[in-house]
């Protein structure tokens, strides 16, 4: 038996619908919780602002408008050899209000015609259901995914557009990044995720999140299980974001904090995977009173619901120690987090850490025992324009090829069954965590600013020849 990368391996990029199609009020599109969140910068957060406010500046609302240049940027994606195309549905286009029945066909209709130009190249869209972009009207009516009816209103979409693009599409994911709001501290994080817009020192917040995380846990079980009855091949994933968690020295408290963090930060996707709540979570929800609605119904459609592969995020590792104040090695995020002396950090502080990339695949391996597919990695930078409108991206190259060689040495090495990768942000887009267009990923650049000017020209960097070469010899030439 040979492990090497295998030849359908599904080479590509991935993006968001709300990070980059723009055009938000357009083709009958109502507004997501990104069109209230207003731009931030290098350590500063976004505002989610109550409703839209006429003085504010929101960069998701024109993106790079993706929605009227997807035909030249699929092209610039086929040029450089794609195999896939991860995007998202954008759940507002289709519904515009989240609640209602009827779907809204002009939004439908854009997808149909961003598949078929996909199609054209023979580029397989993969696409994720959603990703950061509930409708707003479920975050004012409902309070987003506190309220089990939003389970009903998301298995509808679901079910929409899986019969519409049953031919369409093969490849799904249900949610984003589910257990970004681990750290249920974070405004944005639990926003993005579940819809909750809560204060920072609201009492409820971590009861709130283990509710609308289970909601969501059953909503994605329940759409697998219907996406299977509606084409019995579709491939449905769960998409997780994977930073593993390492212990900042060898003491044993500081090991077992790693270990729990751990635990923490995964069991989203035990639930996905294997169907059932781990046990140390079901000691941690029933010790500490949370999650007080899980019927046994749940529990059956969990388990019927499971996921076909594994999709996540992998940008870097974190490093946990343990503290004084904290005996039972609870974790949320940012208090047990320390600087790890041994890496890099980009210039948004995420640590640069390839190993940790094959650390991870080894790590889902021994867990589920499924395909992984990693839909993002990649590095957040300030690109320079030369004055002949060449972009010299040689620090992206050095990130994504040894990251590259990480996957690779999974495969070959380790023999973790990858099928497919898809750096995130393949053509610049707006930052999720910032709002800045000058966070850029992209193998393609776009002329457009922080504030929103610029021309939105499309121009190739050094990496996009790269990336082609590395797509065409599957992997060999780095
Ligand atoms: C992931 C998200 O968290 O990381 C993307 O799925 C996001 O939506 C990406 O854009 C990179 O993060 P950021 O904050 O640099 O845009």
């Amino acid at each position: 038996m040979k492990f090497s990368i295998p030849k359908d391996f599904l080479w590509g990029g991935a993006v968001a619908a709300h990070q980059l199609e723009g055009a938000w009020q357009e083709g009958g599109k109502g507004p997501s919780i990104a069109d209230v969140m207003t731009a931030g910068a290098n350590g500063v957060s976004r505002q989610i602002t109550k409703g839209i406010q006429a003085d504010k500046y929101y960069p998701n609302h024109e993106a790079i408008d993706f929605y009227h240049h997807y035909p030249e940027d699929i092209k610039l994606f086929a040029e450089m050899g794609f195999k896939c195309f991860r995007t998202s549905i954008a759940w507002a286009r289709i519904f515009p209000r989240g609640d209602e029945a009827e779907p809204n066909e002009a939004g439908l209709h854009f997808y149909d015609k961003l598949f078929a130009e996909c199609h054209k190249y023979g580029i397989e869209p993969v696409i994720t259901l959603s990703h950061f972009e509930i409708p707003y009207h479920l975050v004012e009516k409902y309070g987003g995914w506190r309220d089990r009816q939003l389970i009903d209103f998301f298995v509808h979409f679901a079910t929409v557009v899986f019969k519409r693009y049953r031919h369409q599409v093969k490849y799904w994911m249900t949610f984003n990044e589910i257990n970004n709001q681990t750290d249920y501290t974070e405004r944005f994080l639990m926003a993005t995720d579940s819809g909750l817009v809560l204060d920072d020192d609201d009492p409820q917040r971590e009861a709130l999140m283990y509710q609308a995380a289970h909601y969501e846990l059953v909503a994605s079980a329940l759409a697998v299980k219907v996406g299977h009855q509606i084409n019995p091949n579709f491939e449905i994933g769960c998409m997780i974001n994977m930073t593993p968690l390492y212990p900042a020295t060898s003491k044993p408290v500081d090991i077992f904090q790693a270990q729990k963090a751990m635990q923490r930060r995964y069991w989203f996707a035990d639930v996905q995977a294997l169907g059932t709540y781990p046990r140390h979570m079901e000691a941690f929800l029933a010790a500490n009173n949370l999650r007080d609605d899980i019927t046994a119904e749940d529990r059956i459609t969990l388990r019927e619901g499971t996921v076909d592969y594994i999709g996540f995020s992998y940008y870097n590792s974190m490093t946990v120690a343990a503290q004084k104040d904290n005996p039972e090695f609870h974790f949320v995020g940012p208090e047990a987090i320390q600087e790890n002396p041994y890496l890099k950090a980009s210039d948004w502080g995420w640590p640069i850490d390839p190993l940790g990339l094959r650390f991870a695949l080894n790590w889902l391996e021994d867990h589920y025992h499924k395909p992984l597919m990693i839909v993002e990695n990649g590095l957040g930078a300030k690109d320079e324009v030369t004055a002949d409108k060449q972009i010299h991206d040689d620090y992206r190259i050095a990130y994504l090829k040894a990251h590259i060689q990480a996957m690779e040495d999974a495969i070959e090495k380790d023999g973790v069954p990858v099928i497919g990768y898809t750096p995130w942000g393949c053509i610049d887009l707006v930052s999720a965590g910032t709002g800045q267009m000058s966070k850029r990923y992209g193998f393609i650049y776009v002329d457009r600013d922080d504030q929103g000017n610029g021309t939105g020209k499309r121009l190739k960097k050094d990496s996009f020849y790269w990336y082609q070469k590395v797509i065409k010899t599957n992997g060999q030439d780095l």
